[in-house]
């Protein structure tokens, strides 16, 4: 296949006549660990996929925003008084829409633009397409603008797009990986105050692969159970008096829990303590290159998602456990859950075997047959020129 940047150029030139005067690049990204916390104020570990969304633009003299994107074919256009009105232009143009208005609404002034897309990050996968879109969208308006906006003010516009001008209630993990990821390192952020420490992650060194399986589930109720594990959490905080489940101490968890009123809040306050812990612990082990000891910490915050937190599925849990009966050292579902993606990590020389188990176990369940690829971490946004 043409690479993504060509084909963003070539859509471009199909599209407007003219070439473009630059193109950026945005990744997709897989959460090492740390699900559910960012939201929490917590902790979360993830890295940035080497597939990237990139934009192909021009600035143009009125407050316009043309975009053509390779999924749709199509052109979105939309003025000032649309990008203005959260909720207006919908579809994949309302993130393209939802960036311009949360630049515009933090007192920029956004260049009009004709713009085109292409992308390697797949759909509804749980990899975050929609960040690396608003990534590589801000990111382009940024440069075109010549706008005074550092790199670790770009997520949280990207976030408001998300949040307020799109409607979903997403925390700022995504936006953040798709801007400040490094190559061969994981980004540990702290969702509180955003303050980050790049965490060399070498597999090659260690003689290891993350294997990545595409669960191929369909995401069954995604946004609604998401947004009700929100809430459920943020009430919890407000029932234990604290801003938010990050000031939560895991040696206090035992009394903390037993103020709780029922079971199942007892249940997701416990998952995102213990996840905040565990993404604690391995940024302490891949400090000291401890690579291959992250693995139980991968399985264990996988039962907590599956037991606690209530949001995997079959596919992902059947993707688990043949991953570990195959030898993974640790394996997880990365992402809001409720299908999307898992990983696996796996000594470099099983990949395939891994992988191939993996397979065989969807076979014997009936369900359709999963995706994988192994992933190395890359790059955050990048100006390609
Ligand atoms: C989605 C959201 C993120 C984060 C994860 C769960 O990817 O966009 O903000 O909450 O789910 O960790």
């Amino acid at each position: 296949m043409t690479h993504v940047a060509d084909r963003a150029t070539a859509g471009f030139r199909t599209t407007y006549g003219v070439s473009p005067a630059g193109r950026w690049a945005a990744p997709g990204r897989v959460n090492l660990i740390g699900e559910h916390t960012d939201y929490n104020d917590g902790f979360v570990l993830p890295f940035a996929l080497p597939l990237r969304t990139v934009v192909a633009a021009v600035p143009q003299p009125t407050d316009r925003w043309t975009v053509w994107s390779e999924v749709s074919g199509r052109r979105a256009e939309f003025g000032a008084a649309e990008a203005d009105t959260p909720g207006r232009v919908t579809g994949w143009g309302g993130y393209v829409a939802g960036v311009v208005w949360a630049l515009r609404d933090a007192g920029y002034a956004v260049p009009g633009a004709r713009l085109a897309i292409a992308s390697d990050v797949p759909l509804g996968a749980g990899l975050s397409s929609s960040a690396a879109l608003e990534a590589a969208v801000l990111t382009a308006l940024v440069d075109l603008g010549g706008l005074d906006l550092p790199t670790e003010r770009q997520p949280r516009l990207a976030q408001r797009a998300e949040n307020a001008y799109v409607g979903a209630p997403t925390g700022i993990m995504d936006q953040s990986a798709a801007i400040r990821c490094r190559a061969g390192h994981a980004l540990f952020l702290d969702c509180r105050d955003e303050s980050v420490e790049h965490i060399p992650f070498d597999l090659d060194a260690a003689g290891l692969a993350m294997l990545v399986v595409d669960s191929r589930a369909p995401h069954r109720h995604a946004d609604g159970e998401y947004a009700s594990r929100r809430a459920a959490c943020e009430k919890a905080a407000g029932l234990l008096g604290v801003p938010a489940l990050r000031d939560v101490a895991v040696a206090d968890l035992g009394d903390t829990l037993s103020r709780l009123p029922d079971d199942q809040t007892r249940r997701r306050v416990r998952h995102v303590v213990t996840e905040n812990q565990r993404v604690l612990d391995i940024v302490a082990l891949l400090r000291t290159g401890r690579v291959p000891e992250i693995g139980p910490l991968l399985t264990a915050s996988h039962a907590s998602m599956r037991d606690d937190f209530e949001i995997t599925v079959p596919e992902i849990d059947t993707a688990v456990e043949a991953a570990l009966a195959a030898g993974a050292l640790g394996a997880r579902m990365t992402g809001g859950g409720f299908g999307g993606c898992v990983l696996a990590l796996v000594e470099a020389t099983a990949a395939d075997d891994v992988a191939h188990a993996v397979t065989e176990a969807y076979a014997g369940r009936g369900f359709a047959a999963p995706g994988h690829h192994t992933v190395l971490p890359a790059a955050g946004t990048t100006r390609l020129g």
